[in-house]
């Protein structure tokens, strides 16, 4: 983080105090490490693994086409997605939307991104290679190239992304979904829906999956940067399978604290994404509310263990309703 969003974060933080934010120290000692066994990490960070899991739970994932684990087979990459209209290269061991190659779609053997460039098959096997040395990996460590199937946007978010997939985050607490936020890709995110890389944050209220409030880079916006479309007009289809989706997530990892990512695809409905096991705070911006009453209201719960899914899906949306900013 430079000086500059520092800076920026600081204020927007500063704004949200007296609603119970949770900080990052607050957050690493009270919850992550409380609540999340170290030995569970693996199962989160690397996302085939994650993939693998998911598949044994019932939970539902993009298609895996095929995995590259080295530079020998970089060169396969062609015959592994002939025939297929469109296709997602990612590092297994990669966060933040680094490495990921959208390919939207092929025509007469060229490929094209989602921003319609096109990119040769050279320069596709050279990011695969870049992935398999480490480049796009926590601590630089070797890693392995997922080649997973394209995930189409849903009609219902069509005028509220621009060249990509938004996702939705759901913060999962001991089982309880607690928080949430879309995260719509634009220009200046190239495609990708990731808050670093410049997409736009936007609160879901817990009960209904309307919009609350939005953010880009910190600061509020109320339309989508490219598309203009009011974002108060923002209400995630098929609500209640996606809190349960999120829900099923710890029930397959045990995680207490845990980020899930999910997409809706347009064919397949509901997809698990990733998984996060030190999820990010800004959530908390985007719905200008903090996390810790929230997250402290679900201590208070008894054996969180015994409430099934749609209890716990039922709970959440009537305590963590939320009022629209936009
Ligand atoms: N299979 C896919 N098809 C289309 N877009 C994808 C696909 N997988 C990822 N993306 C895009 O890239 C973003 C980041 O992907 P993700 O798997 O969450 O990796 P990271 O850990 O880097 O965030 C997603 O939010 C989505 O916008
Ligand atoms: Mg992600």
């Amino acid at each position: 983080m430079n000086l500059l969003q520092y800076w920026r974060e600081r204020t927007v933080y500063g704004r949200l105090a007296g609603k119970g934010i949770l900080g990052m120290n607050c957050r690493n000692i009270r919850y992550i490490s409380r609540y999340n066994p170290r030995t569970l990490y693996p199962l989160v960070d690397d996302k085939l693994k994650t993939k693998t899991l998911a598949l044994e739970h019932g939970v539902n994932v993009p298609d895996l086409i095929g995995v590259i684990d080295n530079q020998h087979d970089v060169r396969k990459i062609a015959k592994m997605t002939d025939g297929i209209p469109g296709f997602c290269i990612k590092p297994a061991k990669g966060s933040g939307g680094k490495g990921i190659l959208v390919i939207d779609r092929v025509v007469d053997g060229v490929y094209y991104k989602t921003n319609g460039q096109p990119i040769s098959l050279q320069d596709i096997q050279r990011h695969i290679s870049n992935i398999l040395a480490g480049l796009f990996s926590l601590g630089g460590k070797t890693d392995f190239a997922l080649v997973e199937s394209l995930i189409k946007v849903d009609d219902a978010f069509r005028q509220f992304t621009h060249e990509g997939v938004p996702d939705l985050r759901v913060i999962v607490f001991r089982g309880f979904p607690v928080m949430s936020m879309m995260r719509l890709s634009c220009a200046s995110s190239k495609g990708k829906a990731n808050l670093h890389q410049g997409a736009v944050g936007v609160g879901i209220s817990m009960d209904t999956g309307g919009a609350v409030r939005a953010v880009q880079s910190g600061r509020p916006v109320t339309h989508h940067p490219d598309t203009k479309q009011p974002l108060s007009e923002l209400v995630v289809p098929q609500w209640i399978g996606m809190l349960e989706l999120a829900c099923a997530c710890y029930d397959m990892t045990g995680l207490g604290y845990l980020g899930v990512d999910l997409v809706l695809d347009k064919n397949r409905g509901p997809l698990l994404l990733e998984l996060n096991a030190r999820p990010g705070l800004s959530i908390q911006v985007a719905n200008n509310a903090g996390l810790l009453p929230r997250l402290r209201r679900i201590e208070s719960i008894k054996k969180p263990e015994k409430f099934p899914i749609v209890e716990r899906v039922a709970y959440s949306r009537t305590h963590f309703a939320a009022q629209s900013d936009l």
